[in-house]
C-alpha cells in the first residue's frame, strides 16, 4: 500500500435509487489510507446504503468505487478487501470467541487454503490487538456488551481488510459503555493503522471519533471536514443545526436567517469587548440547572416567535431571574448567516443589511 496520505477509497457519482427513493444520490468521496472517517447523518439519510455499496453488498444505480487504485464497482464483496461490522452484529451463540473470529477464515479456506496453524495465529494476534485474547474460550453469552462488540470487530479484522466499515456498531451499548468502547476503538484504529469508515447518527460520537466527518442528508453529502471545522464553520443551516447540543439558535431576518450557538450567547457583562459583539435584549422565560451549565430558555425581543437558548457555565456568577430582561451578547465571529431559501452559508460582508 502506498504513501500514508494517498486516498485508498475513491467514490465517484455514486447513486442508489430504490424506485422513487433516492437513498444515495450522487456521492463523491475520497477516503485516505489510515484515516478514521465518520459518516454522520439522521436516520434514513443513506448511510447504510452507502456502506453496503462500498462493501459490495448493494449494486449501485450509477457511479464508481475504486479501492487502492482498482475499480471494484463490479467485484463481489470478498474480492474487495473490505469488511463490515453491522449494527446488529450477531455473533454465533454456540461458538466460542475463537471460533467466532476464525469463522471468516474458515469460510474462505477453500480458495485461500489456510492451515490450522495459520488460522490459530491469525485469530490469536487479532484477539491480542483487541485485548480479548483471554476470552477466546468463552461463549458470547458469557461476555459483556463491550466485549461482544470487540469480538465482532475481531471477526471483521481477521481477514486483514484494507478498509473496515462500521455501521453504528456502538448503538446497542449503554451510554457509559459507549464512551469506553469509543475510546478503545480509536486506540485500536490508531495502533493498527487500518482505514476505518464509521457510520453514526450521533454527533457526539462523530465529533469524538472522526479524523474527518462527512455530514449526509437525503442521500447527499452536505459537508466534509474535521470535527472542529464542521462545528465552527458549517457550510449550511442543516450542518449548523445538526451538530451541537442544544442546537444552534436560528432567527429570521429580512431575506436571510442567522444563527448562534447557545454557548456563544452570554450575558453582556461577561463579554470581553462588546464592540465586537452584537447585543440582544433577551427575555428569560425559564432556567434549567444542568450541573456544569445553566440552560436558559427565552426570547430575543422583537423575535418573540423563536425560542432562543443560552448555555451559561455554572461558574459564571450572574443572576438570571425568570421573567426578566437582560442584555446578552454574541461575538460577531460567532454569528452565522444563511440564505433564506437554500440554507447556504452567506458571509456577513455579502449581506445588504447584517443584523
Ligand atoms: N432495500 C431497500 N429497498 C427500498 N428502500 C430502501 C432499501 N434500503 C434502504 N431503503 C431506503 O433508503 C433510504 C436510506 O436508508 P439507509 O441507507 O438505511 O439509511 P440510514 O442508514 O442513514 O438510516 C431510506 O429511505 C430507506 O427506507
Ligand atoms: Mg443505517
Amino acid at each position: 500500500m502506498g504513501a500514508v496520505r494517498m486516498s485508498l477509497v475513491q467514490i465517484r457519482g455514486l447513486k442508489k435509487h430504490f424506485d422513487a427513493v433516492r437513498a444515495v444520490d450522487g456521492v463523491d468521496l475520497a477516503i485516505d489510507q489510515g484515516e478514521f472517517l465518520v459518516i454522520l447523518g439522521p436516520s434514513g439519510c443513506g448511510k447504510t446504503t452507502l456502506m453496503r455499496m462500498i462493501a459490495g453488498l448493494e449494486k449501485p444505480t450509477a457511479g464508481h468505487i475504486a479501492i487502492d487504485g482498482a475499480d471494484v464497482t463490479d467485484l463481489p464483496p470478498r474480492k474487495r478487501g473490505v469488511s463490515m461490522v453491522f449494527q446488529s452484529y450477531a455473533l454465533y451463540p454456540h461458538m466460542n470467541v475463537f471460533n467466532n473470529i476464525a469463522f471468516p477464515l474458515r469460510a474462505r479456506r477453500r480458495e485461500k487454503k489456510l492451515d490450522k496453524a495459520t488460522i490459530h495465529s491469525k485469530v490469536v494476534s487479532t484477539a491480542r490487538l483487541l485485548e480479548i485474547d483471554m476470552l477466546l474460550d468463552r461463549r458470547p453469552r458469557q461476555l459483556s456488551g463491550g466485549q461482544r462488540q470487540r469480538v465482532a470487530i475481531g471477526r471483521a479484522m481477521v481477514t486483514q481488510p484494507a478498509v473496515l466499515l462500521l455501521d453504528e456498531p456502538l448503538s446497542n451499548l449503554d451510554a457509559k459503555l459507549r464512551a469506553n468502547a469509543r475510546d478503545e476503538l480509536k486506540d485500536f484504529q490508531r495502533s493498527s493503522n487500518i482505514t476505518a469508515v464509521f457510520v453514526t447518527h450521533d454527533q457526539i460520537e462523530a465529533m469524538g471519533l472522526g479524523d474527518r466527518i462527512v455530514v449526509m442528508s437525503e442521500g447527499k453529502i452536505q459537508q466534509i471536514g474535521t470535527p472542529q471545522s464542521i462545528y465552527d464553520d458549517p457550510a449550511n443551516e442543516f450542518v449548523a443545526t445538526f451538530l451541537g447540543s442544544p442546537s444552534m439558535n436560528i432567527l429570521s431576518a429580512d431575506g436571510f436567517r442567522f444563527g448562534f450557538r447557545p454557548e456563544h450567547f452570554l450575558p453582556k457583562t461577561l463579554s470581553d469587548n462588546s464592540e465586537n459583539s452584537r447585543i440582544f435584549q433577551y427575555y428569560v422565560k425559564r432556567v434549567e440547572y444542568l450541573g456544569s451549565d445553566r440552560l436558559v430558555y427565552g426570547y430575543v425581543r422583537g423575535r418573540d416567535s423563536d425560542l432562543t437558548l443560552a448555555k451559561v457555565p455554572s461558574n459564571v456568577r450572574v443572576s438570571l431571574n425568570i421573567e426578566e430582561d437582560y442584555e446578552f451578547a454574541v461575538h460577531h465571529s460567532d454569528l452565522k448567516y444563511f440564505d433564506a431559501s437554500t440554507g447556504r452559508r452567506i458571509e456577513r460582508q455579502n449581506l445588504q443589511e447584517a443584523v
